[in-house]
């Protein structure tokens, strides 16, 4: 028999209805069905004067269980359940703690009272999965704390903590213990009384007389959103709350998220949100697997990179210590971080105060034997190999046994790296993506010998940091840059086949991405690129005009566009296109006019057969992994679902079709299909099919 998911205590007067639902209490079928029946228990008993709703294990609920969408939907639906305690003619107060969400939030509010340990969180995030609440949050909420900051609130999704919940009448009282709070409250309520927050008026009164206010806050919430279907939703829906009866905003608020929920974006956030906790899970490790604990860190090179990783150990907590060759670069370094730390305490991003509690965890030394206790050591040099494997020999004599060792290189083999030590299971890649503090992408480069305590120590410290690691393979650019290389290729050919930086960028940014390639690479600095190629002996014709002319982007004022007067706003330049036309002319290349379809495909296409070729070479675990990489590392926009999530909705034989199409045009036999893209084609199958076969041979 199955453990029950809803547990009923009824003692003195008082029920206490417990989901019990690890690991965060979800409100699946099981627990609406046990919920409505234990409160239906509770109510009918004479003795219960007051009930309560408490949640066990870690947290009180998370909301919906999002396995459940795109499913028949199958009664009793959460709607039913919250109208129930909404209508209890016995006041219910949810007792709350953790962190309470979307649906488990909208069961609170439901609820006549609520209290909260001072720890406590709640948010209403269903945006972040491209939906609105969908059970009473858009009409509750604003009842509670004013349709202003409801739509603040729901828009960004953010969590709200126990003091600003108190202070906005989200909740009534904040509390030691949930269930104990929660009793001691009751005593100071009239039992006899129910206040359904569907009838409060007093916070929606004024945007109803005047909404002028509300529309500058919504206008607000949504100025930086582009594409994205659900915070329109979710302003529509708030704003049903103080100009529709009650049922009947509820009843919009359903048809939205029915809507939503069925629609593409939500799919692809959907994926999106269980991608990246696959991600964490590998193959073959032995379950159970503890990472060891790093308690202090150090970190090799106090450049850009070095510093930002620097950053990332001090934000979670762990003691790091930067090591450069001389006194004046360290300084630089630590006086580059205490900068960032200081704007982002201007910015109002981090607390006053928090530079120096920050940088009391940093040390900078020059001397090696500083770091001999570093649980982990991150290598942050220049991008030389022999400085690496000089640096790792010498790490290899002065870190501790156990310690792990990794490189932040970006494009130089790990293998090769960890073999200059004597203890390769103890190397890894860990691949931070500039500006390191800041963005959220860790690939964790697997060498041949890294051992799985050193992966999943690495995996651990990562999300400490915030960020979302992923594991992959060693090979060139591995997962993330190997597949830009594609785009990066195409973007050359495609200017000097007939397209101009202007046109480029506007398809990649109505696609949805942040910024188009030419505008990131004058962001970059095309200098890096030049230098890398020239390393390599390879040319890019447009690219390596430019910066033959010191056109290397933002940081000269011209790059593929030109920056007038210190402004970071790209704007075309018909110099590039005349230089842009005399190189194609010299080539012999006739130029034409390129559709803004065709640019789309070249520039997101030749990116899915390199993907596809990284899972055949078992350089990603997933195609799942493949698209955190871009949604976390290359702003893809996650309402799109990764490159791989996207291939199958395009259609593979579509993209098989073009590929080939577009390897003739070029002559660029990379551009074939791949093997495997072709196979699911073929089969009529797609990226969600990859290694299922596998699975359910080893199940
Ligand atoms: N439904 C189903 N599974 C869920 C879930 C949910 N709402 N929330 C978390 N899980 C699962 C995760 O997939 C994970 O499963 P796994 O162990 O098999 O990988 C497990 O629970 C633990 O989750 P995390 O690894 O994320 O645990 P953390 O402790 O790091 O974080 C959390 C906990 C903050 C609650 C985080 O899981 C989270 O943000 N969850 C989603 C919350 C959310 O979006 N709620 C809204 C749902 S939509 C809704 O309610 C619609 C309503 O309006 C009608
Ligand atoms: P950087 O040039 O800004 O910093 C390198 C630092 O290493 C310098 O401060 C230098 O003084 C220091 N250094 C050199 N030799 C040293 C030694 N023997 N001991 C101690 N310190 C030493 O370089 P950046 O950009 O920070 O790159 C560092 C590494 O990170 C490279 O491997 C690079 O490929 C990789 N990387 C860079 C990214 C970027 O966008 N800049 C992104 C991801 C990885």
């Amino acid at each position: 028999m199955s453990q029950p998911v809803v547990d009923l205590d009824m003692t003195n007067g008082i029920a206490v209805i417990a989901i019990d639902s690890p690991p965060v209490n979800a409100l699946g079928h099981a627990v609406r069905s046990a919920l409505l029946d234990a409160l239906t228990r509770a109510e009918a008993d004479p003795a219960t004067k007051i009930i309560i709703l408490a949640c066990k294990g870690r947290t009180f609920s998370a909301g919906a269980d999002i396995t459940e969408f795109g499913k028949p939907p199958r009664d009793p639906g959460l709607h039913e359940v919250i109208e129930r305690f909404d209508q209890c003619s016995k006041p219910t107060i949810a007792a709350l703690f953790g962190t309470t969400l979307g649906g488990g939030l909208e069961l609170a509010m439901g609820c006549h009272y609520r209290v909260a340990t001072d720890t406590a969180r709640m948010g209403l995030p269903e945006v972040k999965l491209g939906l609105l609440p969908g059970a009473g949050g858009t009409q509750r909420l604003p009842r509670l704390i004013g349709p202003e900051k409801a739509v603040a609130a729901i828009v960004s999704g953010k969590m709200i903590s126990a003091k600003s919940a108190l202070a906005d009448g989200l909740i009534d009282a904040i509390v030691t213990d949930p269930v104990q709070g929660a009793i001691d409250f009751a005593h100071t309520i009239d039992p006899k009384v129910t206040v359904r927050v569907r009838d409060r008026a007093d916070k929606i009164a004024p945007a109803q007389a005047d909404p002028a206010g509300f529309e500058q806050a919504a206008a607000e919430a949504t100025r930086r959103l582009r594409g994205v279907e659900a915070p329109a939703a979710c302003v529509n829906s708030v704003r049903n709350a103080f100009t529709l009866p009650f049922e009947q905003g509820l009843a919009a608020e359903r048809d939205m998220f029915m809507h939503l929920v069925m629609g593409d974006q939500s799919r692809a956030q959907r994926h999106i949100f269980f991608a990246e906790r696959e991600a964490q899970k590998i193959p073959g490790m032995e379950p159970g697997l503890k990472p060891a604990p790093v308690k202090s860190a150090a970190v090799i090179g106090a450049g850009t990179m070095g510093g930002g990783i620097a950053m990332n150990f001090a934000n979670a907590g762990i003691p790091v210590t930067l090591v450069e060759t001389d006194e004046a670069a360290l300084q630089r370094g630590l006086d580059r971080v205490r900068d960032t730390y200081d704007i982002s305490v201007k910015r109002g991003a981090l607390p006053a105060g928090a530079t120096a509690q920050r940088m009391a965890l940093f040390a900078g030394t020059t001397d090696w034997s500083r770091i001999a206790e570093a649980d982990m050591v991150i290598e942050a040099v220049f991008e030389e190999m022999d400085l690496k494997k000089q640096i790792f020999g010498r790490l290899d004599a002065v870190a501790k046994s156990g310690a792990v060792i990794a490189t932040n290189t970006s494009t130089l083999d790990v293998d090769a790296i960890a073999h200059s030590t004597k203890r390769p299971s103890d190397v890894l890649g860990m691949h931070f993506f500039s500006p390191a503090n800041v963005m959220k992408l860790l690939e964790i480069v697997r060498g041949e010998a890294s051992s799985h305590q050193s992966i999943a120590t690495a995996i651990a410290v990562g999300k400490a940091m915030g960020k979302v690691p992923v594991v992959v393979g060693n090979c060139d650019g591995f997962v993330g840059n190997r597949m830009l290389a594609r785009r990066t290729t195409e973007c050359e050919r495609l200017l000097l086949e007939g397209a101009l930086p202007q046109q480029v960028d506007a398809v990649v940014l109505n696609f949805g991405f942040p910024m188009g390639p030419f505008a990131m690479g004058d962001l970059a600095g095309l200098d890096v690129g030049w230098r890398i190629r020239k390393h390599r002996g390879v040319t890019a014709p447009i690219s390596d005009v430019l910066c033959e002319q010191g056109r290397f982007g933002q940081k000269t004022g011209r790059g593929y566009y030109i920056y007038e007067n210190g402004s970071r706003t790209p704007t075309p330049d018909p110099e590039v296109a005349a230089l842009i036309e005399a190189t194609a002319a010299r080539l012999g290349i006739t130029r034409r006019a390129i559709s803004d379809q065709e640019i789309l495909e070249r520039m997101t296409y030749p990116m899915i057969n390199e993907a596809a070729r990284i899972l055949e070479e078992g350089i990603a675990i997933r195609p799942s992994d493949i698209d955190v990489v871009w949604v976390y590392g290359y702003g893809w926009p996650v309402w799109r679902g990764g490159p791989c999530f996207h291939a199958d909705l395009v259609g593979l034989p579509t993209i098989v079709e073009r590929l080939a199409h577009y390897a003739n045009t070029t002559g660029d036999v990379g551009l074939q299909p791949s093997d495997l893209l072709t196979q699911l084609a073929a089969e009529g199958k797609g990226f969600a099919d990859f290694g299922k076969g596998a699975k359910a041979a080893a199940a």
